[in-house]
Order: C-alpha cells, then structure tokens, then sequence
C-alpha cells in the first residue's frame, strides 16, 4: 500500500469532475453553471435554480412551466406512507423522519431498484422527488408538534405549497405572505448546490454503487443532519440562545471556543473551502436585516450574532485561521424571523440542497463513474495466531 496517498477528510483530493458548481474558496466565489450566487438570489426563483442546476442550463418559459407542472402532479405521498409517519414518537427529529420516510420512497417506487435504470425512470425520480420531499418535510413537522398533516395545494407555487403545509393548521383561512415566500426563496436558492461538500459526496458514492436517488438523496439527508455541516444552523440558534440566556456576553464564548481543552467551537463559524469570506453569509446578512424589519420582527438575538460576529474577526485567533461566518450564521435567524421552528432549520437546508443532490447523482450516473471506493493505509496489528479463548 506504499503508493496510496493519505488524505484524511479528502482535503486536497478531488473526486469527479463537475460541471454543476464552481466555488473559488479564496475570492468568495460561488457560481451555478456559471452564473453568479449574488444574481441567482437576487432575480431567479428556486424553481427556476433547480432546473438550471439538474439540467444545465436556464429554462425557457415553456421548459420551466412544464418542470413546475410535472412538479406539481406529483406532491402527494402515498396515502400508507402515513402509516410510516405514526409510528414515529412525536419526540422524532425531523431530520430522522424525513431521512427515513425519503428512503422508503423505494417501497412504493420499486422500478427505481432496477439497475440499470431507464432515462425515463431516471427522470421520473427526480421529479417525484423535488415533488414529495416538501410534503414529507412537513410531515416530519406536524408530527413532532402531533398535528394532522396538510395535503398539498397545487395551485400553489413550490415556496408556498410548502409554507402552507408548515402553517395553515390549525390557523383559520392561512394567507402566505409574500415577504416570507420571497425570502424562502431566496435562501432555499442559497443552498441549494455546494460541490463536493459532505452530504453531496455522500449522495455521489452511496449512488457510485447504482443505489436508487432516494435511497441515495436519504443516506445525503443523514450526513447533512451532523453538526459541523447543515446541523449547524440548529446548533447556531441553540448557541445563541445559549449565550443570551448566560447574560450576553458574547466575549467569553469566544474564549471558550478558542480553548483547546473545551470541544465547544463557534457554530456558524469557518468553513473548510473558504478562507476569506463566504458569499453566500454576505447575502444572508444583509438579508437577515431586511427581512426583520419587513416583517417587524425585533430579535435581540440578531444583535448577539452581530456582536459575536464583530468579536470574531477583530480577534487574532479566528484572523489567523481564516474563520468568517458560514451560510449557517445569519439564516436560523431568518427561519426564526419567518416563523419556522429551531428543530427544522436542518430540513430547510435539505429542501434547498435537494437540487444539487440531484444534479450530481445525476450528473455521475450519466457519466458512468466507477463506483467510489477509497484506500487506506492499514496501521493495525500485522499478522499473528489465534488463541483459544481460555489461553488469553
Ligand atoms: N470555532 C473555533 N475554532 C475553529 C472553528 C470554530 N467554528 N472552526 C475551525 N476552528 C479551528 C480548529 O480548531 C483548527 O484549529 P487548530 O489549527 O488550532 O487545530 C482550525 O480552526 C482549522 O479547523 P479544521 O477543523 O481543521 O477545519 P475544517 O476545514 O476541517 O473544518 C468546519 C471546517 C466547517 C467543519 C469547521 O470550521 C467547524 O467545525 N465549524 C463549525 C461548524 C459549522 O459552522 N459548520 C457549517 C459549515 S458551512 C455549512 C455547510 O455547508 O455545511
């Protein structure tokens, strides 16, 4: 094994070539297919984004109103996956149901085992996919607060289909506002492609081995669940809360993020790719700001975060190892603001990743990649007898 390169955390590795997403960790550049973050989340819809990242290329009136249609026949689940949901305590976290119930898309969808698999069959995954996860995501919501479920309302746009399933229970003639639709929006366009980040190489290899997209796109929804990756805005808004429960001072969690001896770090903050600043955080800051005051929200929190932030990179610690805030830092603030609970803020980022995941699959299965199978380099006992159990 003298020739395998050791790469721990597959810093300096590259896995696949990728058409879907460049990302230029030391100028803050994110584009999808080559256009720009900061245009996307300012002109473009999440639908439309979704599109531009599956298929390559921006839709045409028709494509896009045809995408949305097929999207839109396909939003129901199965009546029996229901029965799936009730089993769960309402003390589930959504992560766990939505992880579960996506993978046991493949009960009710069997064709989508068969390997290999029809272009049609492909296509048809991928739309009931873009369709059913925002029914199950809230699902895995009413359940948690032991509420009956909201079917689907297809006049509805994605955003707002979505919104009403969260919310119009047990709320009298619920109106979407427009304000949150558009900064759903916005921030679902934010997440919704990172390249080769840890759920989405997770969805490359466990797809690598011809595994069906949900059962692919589940094992993604388990990785991005962890902490240090989409977990993290969770555990931001916990920290927050943390810190103003314990009096505001935001000084002393800096210096316990800085001991080395305290595991404790500053969630929200750093990030493996970039070292300068993260484009999507300068987005969602000034759109934390905006979306507060249109919806006259005053969080004391928001100024916490603007403190911690301001503390962070005025001190030498977070300076020298390049640690700004991620995506993760503003946006729970925002959720917060539109009134989703702490405990979906994970989902959220699922909902808005799922296109990217898709992409990729699909991008690696039409390019026949071999399956993914890393090395090692074995550090263990070399060889050695067997010993009877009672000689030991
Ligand atoms: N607080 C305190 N110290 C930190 C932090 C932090 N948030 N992040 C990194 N460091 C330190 C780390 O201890 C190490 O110090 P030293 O060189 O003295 O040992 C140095 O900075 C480099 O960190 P690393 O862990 O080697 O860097 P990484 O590229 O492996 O990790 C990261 C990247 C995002 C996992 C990490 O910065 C982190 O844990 N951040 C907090 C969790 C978080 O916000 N995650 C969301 C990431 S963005 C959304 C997404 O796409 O998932």
């Amino acid at each position: 094994t003298s020739h395998i390169t050791l790469d721990p955390g597959y810093k300096n590795t590259g896995a696949t070539t990728s058409a879907i997403t460049f990302l230029d960790g030391e100028k803050g550049i994110l584009r999808y297919r080559g256009y720009p973050i900061e245009q996307l989340a300012e002109k473009s819809s999440f639908i439309e984004v979704s599109y531009l990242l599956i298929y390559g290329s921006l839709p045409t009136a028709e494509q896009l109103d045809n995408f949305s249609d097929r999207i839109r026949r396909h939003t129901l689940v199965n009546e029996d996956m229901r029965k799936i949901l009730d089993g769960f305590p309402a003390t589930a976290h959504p992560m766990g149901i939505l992880s579960a119930l996506i993978s046991s898309l493949t009960a009710f969808y069997p064709e989508s085992l068969k390997s290999p698999q029809s272009e049609e069959e492909m296509d048809l995954s991928v739309i009931r996919l873009m369709a059913k996860l925002p029914t199950i995501a809230a699902w895995s919501y009413k359940n948690s607060i032991g509420h009956p479920v909201v079917y689907p309302k297809n006049k509805l746009d994605y955003g707002s289909n979505f919104l009403n399933m969260m919310f119009a229970y047990p709320t009298e003639n619920y109106e979407v506002d427009p304000v949150v639709v558009d900064a759903l929006n916005k921030l679902l366009i934010l997440h919704a492609d990172h390249e080769q980040n840890c759920s989405t190489s997770t969805v490359r290899l466990v797809g690598s081995a011809h595994a069906s997209l949900y059962s692919s796109v589940s094992a993604g929804i388990s990785a991005l669940w962890g902490p240090l990756h989409g977990g993290a805005n969770q555990a931001v808004i916990e920290m927050l809360e943390a810190i103003k429960a314990d009096g505001g001072d935001s000084k002393k969690f800096i210096e316990k993020a800085k001991d080395k001896n305290d595991p404790f770090r500053l969630m929200g903050f750093g990030h493996r790719v970039y070292k300068n600043f993260d484009p999507r955080a300068k987005i969602i800051k000034k759109s934390a700001d905006d979306v507060l005051s249109a919806l006259g929200v005053k969080d004391p929190i928001l100024d916490i975060a603007k403190e911690l932030e301001e503390a962070a990179l005025n001190d030498s610690y977070f300076v020298e190892r390049k640690l700004y805030p991620n995506v993760d830092f503003y946006s729970g603030i925002i959720y917060r603001a539109l009134g989703i609970p702490t405990n979906m803020f994970t989902v959220m980022f699922a909902l808005g990743r799922l296109p990217g995941w898709i992409a990729q699959w699909k991008e690696m299965r039409e390019n026949k990649e071999p399956i993914g199978r890393p090395r090692q380099v074995y550090v263990g006992e070399t060889e050695r007898d067997y010993v009877a159990v009672e000689k030991r």
